[in-house]
């Protein structure tokens, strides 16, 4: 079996995140996703996702193309979570095009590119503008 890992926060969910992890998804037989713990999101972000880590769980995990879920707590356990899921593959959306060449020792990087003119950053703003 082949497994694949990616990691997210994929919160206030869109095409954008149904899109990367569908084609995923078609890199192997098994899809684990490394969500973002709402700490972890707060951290990186510099906001707490509108939707709590439990719902996001939930929404990702109804998914048929998402096999697995677990919660990323810290950005620094990339190699230990590879290794732990014994992932075959990493796959990253090209935002990330580089950034994790470092674990080419341990499993398969793939960068698939971005839907274009969607994020969840954005969608919030346009709430925000429109209200
Ligand atoms: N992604 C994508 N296309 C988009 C938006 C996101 O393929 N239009 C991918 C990212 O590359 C990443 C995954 O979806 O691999 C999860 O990204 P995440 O950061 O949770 O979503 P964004 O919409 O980019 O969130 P934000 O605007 O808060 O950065």
């Amino acid at each position: 079996m082949r497994k694949i890992i990616t990691f997210g926060t994929f919160d206030v969910l869109h095409i954008g995140h149904i899109r990367i992890l569908k084609r995923a998804r078609e890199h192997g037989d098994h899809l684990i996703v490394g969500l973002s713990s709402d700490e972890l999101n707060f951290n990186k972000k510099g906001r707490n996702p509108i939707y709590s880590f439990q719902s996001r769980e939930e929404l990702l995990s109804s998914m048929r193309f998402v096999d697995e879920v677990f919660k990323e707590e810290s950005l620094e356990q990339k190699r230990e979570y590879i290794l732990k899921y014994n992932a075959d593959v990493l796959v990253m959306g090209d935002d990330w095009a580089g950034k994790f060449d470092e674990f080419k020792d341990v499993c398969e990087v793939i960068y698939l590119p971005r839907t274009p003119s969607i994020s969840t950053t954005e969608i919030i703003e346009i709430i925000k503008e429109t209200s």
